[in-house]
């Protein structure tokens, strides 16, 4: 089906007037615009001229993806294509720290054991060689269920109940080393750390001592404890981790009400979801006002220095990070591209003020503290999902950052980046997750998971990159910048993918041309290129596998080829899971892949099967040829 569409589309081949790519104008996807009663737009598969594989437009079946597909499944397993062995590598609980003691199924173990253990809910990863055969793993632990966590299921929290949920997030950094039978992690490694909820780090950057970061524990607005909702992740090209907290919000509360239109904007209630405040008084904001304003951030880790303190990089703004992808400009600046999942909220850039020296390691270690933040905006004709863009910075006093207008320094444009974003206009995304550069051409990709609210709420028209109202399917946008320069402040855009339903759906939401009844999923999160090219995609959707998603099955993980658009599921994950977080070992011989929360809304077993507890799982996927991994 998919060939015969792809035959279809190269009919209508239109070489636009454009220097980003030539456009494919894939007819079906806008009969399908047109039939669900949009505007006639035009939905491109476009393919670059500047990648060797141009010539795939031509030959839909793709060189760069070797593997065989893999089905939908609802299975309780992790399955990989054939000729590929996947093998857990850890889970939630393993110890990890000299002394911890094994997980335990029951979970009575108190919160000294989380803390020498994998934390929960594994997400962000990144491979730090040490070695040939050695290496370290840093891994966000995004967040805990207190269902699988405590025997009790959450519903009597001791004060040492919330240590041990604030034991279970954070970052673990492990040693792993290769066998004859693949990759085990190395427990009590003098390298092994985990970094939690409680763990002493600093504020650095703009913001760093503002009256607005100051709390009774801490007069000087620097020093802060611990990290939670650790979402995504980036890696430096001078060897640090970048580790980026999201829902932060879910931590605090301000009982009784009364929140200001700051604590509106980032989404703090009266209760909160975690219930920390109730024994832990820094979350409860009626008590430290300003604690919450110290996190959102993105937090730099040395990962070969266990006795390291963590930096809260506070150039990078104050959102729901989700990723930070790092790139280095052709002028040798540094430029980290950053997702603010929400609906509607918005996708960043930072472009450091110095350029990165590969001989100086000590300076690179101070580069994220100095930049210019930038915040989207996407133009496009009516009808049109493709366009311009442009960058918009956030600097105090520029772009009506003012005074008058509720910012009275930097700090402030920092600590409060969502609503400066509004103030100069930044485009509504519909949920910005990962952003991902390509290696081989410098284009940016972003997946924008899904959004219900599109078309419904004031603020987010059906526009531009956000092309369907009622967005349950979720999209990727790409875009390369002016002259092919990471640091620009323009940019052209496309679609690379509308995600959909064609078994469903015949309108728009059966999805773009390289989407079929063999490779569709939804809500895409998940996102990296491997070194050959191939840009990996995980999803974080619904697995009910029923309604507009009948079909779909488990959270999954596809690879796509950026010239031809062809997209080819690689795995599927257990129940209930979400896949996330992804990571190669540099041979490109082994992709680690996150199996995150199996059996959050429904029964799972996953890893160890029978009748035991599911845990949060990082798999180790090999070939059995030892050949490279998608080719
Ligand atoms: Fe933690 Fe937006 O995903
Ligand atoms: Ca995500
Ligand atoms: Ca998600
Ligand atoms: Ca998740």
């Amino acid at each position: 089906m998919k060939k015969d569409l792809l035959q279809a589309d190269s009919a209508l081949h239109t070489e636009l007037d454009s220097d980003f790519s030539k456009i494919i104008d894939a007819g079906m996807s806008r009969r399908r615009f047109m039939q669900g009663g949009a505007t006639a737009m035009g939905l491109f598969l476009a393919a670059n001229p500047l990648s060797k594989a141009v010539a795939a437009t031509t030959h839909p079946d793709s060189k760069l993806l070797g593997f065989t597909k893999v089905p939908t499944s609802t299975a309780d397993t992790f399955i990989v294509p054939d000729g590929y062995v996947a093998k857990p590598l850890i889970s939630w609980g393993d110890p990890i720290l000299k002394g911890a003691p094994a997980f335990n199924e029951n979970g009575m173990q108190p919160a000294s054991a989380q803390t020498g253990q994998f934390g929960d809910n594994t997400d962000g990863m990144s491979f730090f060689p040490l070695s040939d055969d050695r290496a370290l793993l840093a891994v966000n632990n995004e967040y805990t269920n207190y269902k699988l966590l405590f025997e009790h299921q959450g519903k009597a929290l001791s004060a040492d109940d919330v240590k041990k949920a604030q034991a279970a997030h954070g970052v673990s950094v492990f040693e792993i080393k290769r066998t004859s039978s693949g990759w085990e992690y190395v427990a009590e490694s003098q390298y092994n750390r985990r970094i939690t909820a409680n763990t002493e780090m600093m504020l650095t950057g703009p913001a760093a001592g503002d009256a607005l970061l100051k709390t009774s524990a801490d007069s000087t607005g620097k020093k802060v404890f611990g990290t939670m909702n650790n979402c995504s992740n980036g890696e430096t090209p001078w060897g640090t981790y970048l580790t980026c907290e999201e829902n932060f919000n879910g931590y605090f509360a301000k009982p009784g009400g009364g929140q200001d239109v700051h604590q509106q904007r980032y989404g703090i209630g009266d209760d909160s979801k975690y219930q920390w405040y109730k024994s832990d008084a820094r979350f409860d904001l009626n008590k430290e006002p300003n604690e919450a304003n110290r996190f959102g951030w993105v937090v730099e880790i040395d990962p070969m220095d266990p006795t390291s303190t963590p930096m809260k990089r506070t150039a990078l703004g104050r959102f729901k990070h989700e990723n930070a992808a790092v790139t280095i400009a052709d002028n040798g600046h540094v430029v980290v591209y950053l997702g603010d999942d929400e609906r509607g909220e918005h996708l960043y850039k930072f472009v450091t003020k110095n350029k990165y020296n590969p001989a100086d390691k000590a300076a690179n270690r101070h580069l994220l503290d100095e930049g210019t933040l930038y915040v989207s905006r996407f133009n496009a004709q009516p009808g049109e999902v493709k366009g311009s863009g442009e960058w918009i910075e956030l600097t105090h006093g520029k772009n009506g950052l003012t005074t008058e207008n509720g910012f009275n320094n930097q700090a402030e444009v920092m600590i409060f980046a969502r609503e400066a974003a509004t103030v100069v206009g930044a485009t509504t995304m519909d949920r910005p997750e990962w952003v991902a550069v390509n290696p081989h051409n410098n284009t940016v990709y972003c997946t924008l998971t899904n959004n219900k609210h599109r078309g419904k709420k004031a603020g987010q028209p059906v526009i531009g990159p956000n092309p369907r109202a009622e967005n349950h399917y979720g999209q990727i946008v790409r875009w390369k910048e002016a002259n092919n320069d990471n640091a620009a402040l323009s940019f052209k855009w496309d679609l690379f993918v509308v995600a959909g339903n064609p078994t469903v759906h015949k309108d728009f939401y059966a999805g773009s041309a390289n989407i079929n009844d063999e490779n569709m999923f939804n809500s895409p999160d998940g996102l990296g290129f491997d070194n050959g090219g191939r840009l990996w995609i995980m999803t974080d959707g619904s697995y009910s596998n029923k309604g507009d998603f009948a079909g779909m099955g488990n959270n999954q993980v596809l690879v796509a080829d950026p010239d031809s658009g062809e997209i080819r599921r690689f795995a599927t994950g257990p129940i209930a899971c979400e896949l996330t977080g992804l990571t190669f070992s540099p041979d490109q011989r082994t992709v680690f892949i996150g199996v995150q929360h199996p059996g959050e809304k429904a029964e799972s077993h996953f890893p160890a099967g029978g009748n035991s507890k599911p845990r949060s799982t990082i798999m180790a996927v090999q070939r059995k040829d030892g050949g490279i991994i998608g080719a």
